[in-house]
């Protein structure tokens, strides 16, 4: 077993990291040792059985990999306005890709689209309303003729233990952060079929994997949302459109400053945020490589995956992990002053 100190080492915050030996099984691909031996001797034509793909290849053996022309996308992003959403965009239309940039906040929305250019557009969406997403998606295939992928990223979150929060904020929180990545999916998915190609990239959370005290229904929605991704993915598994979901870790973004306000939330402060931009590199490689899933850090996204699902274990972190969060909390108050 682990200890705690593990999960409370600080996170990756500049660049994706190269792929290594504790990523092995990081998206649940199977692969086997002699196989990566035989991949490292150039054989992988001639000794790997179907299921060493060229996915697998790529993430150990990056040195094996032919550098591959991505052709530019049209993507459509909710939340697009702030922190995560914000940075993909900006990401995304740097290496060339087109981007309808959705909120909320449509004034935020333009602002980001304003700086993207290059056929980017700005565009009104709240995502828990079915109407707006058809009329939404009705824009966009006009714009862009079409559309390539879509990536259901915003979400809120409504910080205090349980008890604290009342019905409206656990109901906001599923409305938002579930039912609306589930709408926008399903109202999306015939037009896609329609064209005979497409793309689903949910930004989710490790909290699909933690349950994390000051963030129970945050919690569950990602839960929820990691399970409605993969069952319909499953369903559709033979069809034409691609299923990606990635799970951030505590991010440096207006989300987490909102956690910080709240002491119920500390031990999402026991391990070091990450950056926004660091985020967005993630889930632009993995759109752009149709990846299966993606957790973050990699290199503790086993351990607490672990954790997750041991009833005990969380028991346990529990004391450690608010004790540290709490004396995190309180040296980032201190330095914002
Ligand atoms: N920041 C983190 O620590 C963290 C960690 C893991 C996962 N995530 C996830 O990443 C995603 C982006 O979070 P962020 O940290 O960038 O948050 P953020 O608060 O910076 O941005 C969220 C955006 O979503 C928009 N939004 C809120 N409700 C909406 C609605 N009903 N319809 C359309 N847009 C709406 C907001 O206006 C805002 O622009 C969320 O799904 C969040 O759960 C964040």
């Amino acid at each position: 077993m682990r200890s705690t100190s593990r999960f409370l080492a600080s996170a990756p915050t500049s660049s994706v990291r190269a792929p290594g030996k504790a990523d092995r099984h990081a998206d649940g691909d199977c692969v086997r040792t002699t196989d990566i031996r035989a991949a490292v001797r150039g054989q992988v034509p001639d000794v790997c059985p179907p299921f060493v793909t060229d996915r697998i290849r790529d993430r150990h053996h990056p040195e094996l990999t032919m550098p591959r022309k991505i052709r530019p996308k049209t993507i459509l992003i909710t939340g697009g306005a702030s922190g995560i959403g914000a940075e993909t965009a900006r990401l995304a239309a740097r290496k060339g890709h087109r981007i309808a940039v959705s909120d909320v906040d449509l004034a935020g929305a333009k602002a980001i689209a304003d700086e993207l250019g290059g056929g980017s557009f700005a565009l009104p969406l709240d995502i828990t309303n079915a109407a707006q997403w058809e009329k939404a998606l009705d824009t966009v295939w006009k714009t862009f003729d079409g559309l390539d992928v879509l990536i259901n990223n915003a979400g809120v979150v409504h910080p205090g233990n349980a008890r604290s929060v009342d019905n409206a904020g656990h109901q906001r929180t599923i409305d938002i952060n579930f039912m609306g990545p589930l709408k926008g999916m399903l109202a999306v998915f015939p037009r896609m079929l329609a064209q005979g190609h497409g793309q689903l990239v949910t930004v989710c959370s490790m909290s699909a994997f933690l349950p994390s005290p000051g963030l129970a229904s945050y919690s569950a929605s990602k839960h929820a949302l990691r399970a409605f991704h993969h069952a319909m993915g499953m369903e559709e598994r033979k069809g034409p459109i691609k299923f990606t979901i990635v799970h951030p870790t505590a991010t440096e973004t207006p989300m987490l400053e909102q956690e910080a306000q709240n002491d119920d939330t500390a031990l999402a402060f026991a391990a070091s945020p990450v950056t926004p931009q660091y985020v967005a590199e993630v889930i632009v490689d993995a759109m752009e490589k149709a990846k299966l899933e993606v957790f973050m850090p990699q290199d503790r996204a086993r351990w607490i995956r672990n954790i997750g699902t041991n009833a005990q274990m969380l028991r346990k972190l529990a004391d450690p992990g608010i004790e540290a969060g709490v004396a995190a909390l309180n040296a980032r108050r201190a330095a914002k002053g």
